[in-house]
């Protein structure tokens, strides 16, 4: 049994505690940060230069930031004693990376501007920055978001979506948070960028749906080329590329996905089903549209929040020491 607090204690736990749907605002940390946004792609266009798959794998953090519970850098906690983090989960081992270049962006906001600019925020600036730094549309983002207290594997285990999911399910799971179909094939166009395992696709090569058999819809001379990459029993964490041009942001995805060489089944349904595949195909012939549906979904998706208690990290991996907390919980 713990002791009974005393009434201060209990006051500024109230107050650690108060916090829900932040407002977002474009700039701002214009006085709090005034160099948070160069910075952070100052940070990406190095290390884009070191590795440039660092920029698609950044960019894939906020699609499995904010869509469990929110974007709250929840899923760039390390785990606990008492916590399973996000990071275990299984659509993130082995498979999330370039997690030190948020540390990086980190290390040299805390610099500059301690205790100001959200590991949230970070990976919404970073996202965006990839996807300009690569050829893509450039935006204003929305910021002033806060840091959860905690992370849920088991959550980010039922939310994220497998490899194997067809069109229908993409559709339901998106519709959840208020993403269109429209939203949700112009986001599956990150795929424009960067790469994946044989593990996501060894099935839909040599099993499709337990029917021992490939999918019939990935283009002839293409499969040959994803044999040869991931051969049966292979090396499952050998990767390939998500399109014909893995480092540059264009809408050569979606002309992949009209020949048949989309690389993963969630990629290549979507020209399979009749409500996904007008977009495609509207997206594989207008890159402009690609473009400004694509900023759209990113916007709101970024809106997405948890309205649960936050925090500015000072370390993304992990939540920041609370002493008074600590008590309570005991
Ligand atoms: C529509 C549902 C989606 C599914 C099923 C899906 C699935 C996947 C899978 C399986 C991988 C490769 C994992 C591996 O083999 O290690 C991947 C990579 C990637 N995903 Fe998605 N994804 C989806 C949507 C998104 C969205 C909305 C974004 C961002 C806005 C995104 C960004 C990326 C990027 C950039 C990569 C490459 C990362 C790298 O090279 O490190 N994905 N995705
Ligand atoms: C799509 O996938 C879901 C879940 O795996 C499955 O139940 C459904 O039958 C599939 N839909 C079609 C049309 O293939
Ligand atoms: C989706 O929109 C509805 C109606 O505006 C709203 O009540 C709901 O909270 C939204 N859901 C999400 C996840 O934003
Ligand atoms: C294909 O998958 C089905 C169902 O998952 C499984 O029962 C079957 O053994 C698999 N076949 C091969 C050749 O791996
Ligand atoms: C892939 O590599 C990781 C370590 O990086 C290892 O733990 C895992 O077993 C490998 N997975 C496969 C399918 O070979």
């Amino acid at each position: 049994m713990s002791p009974p607090l005393p009434a201060f204690l209990l006051l500024i736990s109230i107050a650690f505690t108060s916090a829900s749907v932040v407002p977002l605002q474009p700039g701002f940390y214009a006085e709090t940060c005034p160099d948070a946004e160069l910075i952070v792609k100052d940070v990406m266009r190095r290390n884009m230069i070191k590795e440039p798959r660092s920029a698609a794998s950044v960019m894939r953090f906020q699609f499995h930031d904010c869509f469990v519970n929110g974007c709250d850098a929840s899923m760039l906690l390390d785990d606990t004693p008492n916590m399973l983090g996000e990071k275990l989960s299984l659509s993130n081992i082995d498979s999330l990376r370039s997690y030190e270049v948020i540390d990086e962006i980190k290390e040299e906001l805390e610099r500059v501007c301690p205790g100001t600019v959200s590991c949230a925020d970070i990976i919404i600036m970073a996202s965006r920055d990839a996807v300009v730094l690569s050829g893509g549309p450039d935006w204003e983002v929305k910021l002033g978001r806060e840091d959860s207290l905690t992370a849920s594997q088991e959550d980010a285990n039922n939310i994220m979506p497998s490899p194997r999911a067809n069109a229908s399910l993409l559709m339901d799971l998106f519709e959840r948070y208020n993403l269109s179909v429209k939203d949700m094939v112009a986001l599956s166009g990150s795929h424009s960028i960067g790469q994946a395992r044989c593990f996501s696709i060894v099935f839909r090569l040599y099993n499709q749906s337990g029917s021992g058999k490939p999918d019939p819809t990935i283009e002839p001379r293409y499969k040959e080329k994803l044999n040869r990459l991931c051969p049966l029993g292979g090396d499952e964490n050998v990767t390939g590329d998500l399109d014909a041009t893995p480092t540059m942001f264009d809408n050569r995805y979606f002309k992949d996905l009209v020949a048949g060489r989309g690389f993963l089944n969630s990629d290549q349904t979507l020209y399979t089903f009749p409500e996904t595949r007008k977009y495609v195909a509207l997206f594989s012939k207008d890159q402009r549209a690609f473009f400004n549906a694509f900023v759209e979904g990113m916007i709101k998706m970024g809106d997405l929040q948890s309205g649960r208690p936050g925090e500015i990290r000072s370390n993304c991996r992990m939540v920041n020491s609370r002493p008074v907390n600590a008590l309570l919980e005991a």
